[in-house]
């Protein structure tokens, strides 16, 4: 795997069929994203933003173009491969932290861990490392209902971490976090990517965590603005 080419995308195009009219959410975007990257991702509602994230993470497929992460062609996967990607090489944290509330932070994590393969004695000392990273080793038995909103989006963040994934998709991490939270937990994404290798892909309206990114990606009706 090259370490320039971890990341390209050609040519790509999303089209939505809406009754008769149709909605450009991607008109042609072309984008190269090196292994590590820290990128953020802005631009008005509609501009494209989540639709390219989900592109780049396996959930959605293009209509036109060509998405390479590593050394897999995304656009020659079938669904069942789509799947295996994204189980094994991306990890995902979105608004809404999407824990299992019946199970304990620790379950919450070893769930992403078992998908996998990984078992037994390596299962466990990787979950309690993980959440170790994100500062919650002793919070593995919690509940979410048990946790704070920062707490559970960091549970989500060792969710993400416990496959070592290459690539972690963020879309609008810090909505449910008051200013100061949400910016020490975009710190602890870069922070905990860094350690892991893993490039990360951030949407954000936020502009005062700009200063974080090594790139900003600004879109506008479907096209990329500038970088
Ligand atoms: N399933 C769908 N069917 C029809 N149109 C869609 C669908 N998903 C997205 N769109 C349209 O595609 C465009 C891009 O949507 P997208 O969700 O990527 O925007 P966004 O930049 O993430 O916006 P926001 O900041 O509001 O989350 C929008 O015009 C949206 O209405
Ligand atoms: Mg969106």
């Amino acid at each position: 795997m090259s370490a320039n080419g971890h990341i390209t995308i050609s040519n790509v195009s999303k089209i939505y069929e809406l009754g008769n009219s149709q909605v450009v959410a991607l008109d042609n975007i072309s984008l190269n994203i090196s292994k590590g990257e820290f990128i953020i991702i802005v631009g008005p509602s509609g501009s494209g933003k989540s639709t390219l994230v989900n592109i780049i993470g396996g959930v959605d497929t293009p209509d036109n173009g060509d998405v390479n992460v590593a050394d897999m062609n995304l656009t020659q996967m079938n669904a069942g491969e789509l799947t295996k990607y994204r189980r094994n090489h991306v990890g995902f944290l979105f608004q809404f932290y999407s824990l299992i509330p019946t199970l304990t932070a620790m379950e919450n994590v070893l769930i992403a861990a078992e998908l996998v393969k990984i078992k037994g004695a390596e299962l466990k000392s990787r979950g309690a490392e993980v959440l170790k990273a994100v500062g919650l080793a002793d919070r593995g038995d919690s509940y979410p209902s048990q946790l704070s909103g920062g707490e559970r989006q960091r549970v989500a963040l060792a969710r993400a971490l416990a496959k070592y994934p290459d690539l972690i998709m963020v879309d609008e991490p810090t909505g449910q976090l008051d200013f100061e939270s949400g910016r020490k937990m975009i710190e602890l994404i870069k922070e905990v990517a860094s350690t892991y290798g893993s490039t990360v892909i951030m949407v954000t309206h936020d502009i005062t965590l700009l200063d974080l990114a090594d790139r900003v990606i600004q879109m506008q009706s479907g096209r990329i603005l500038e970088e």
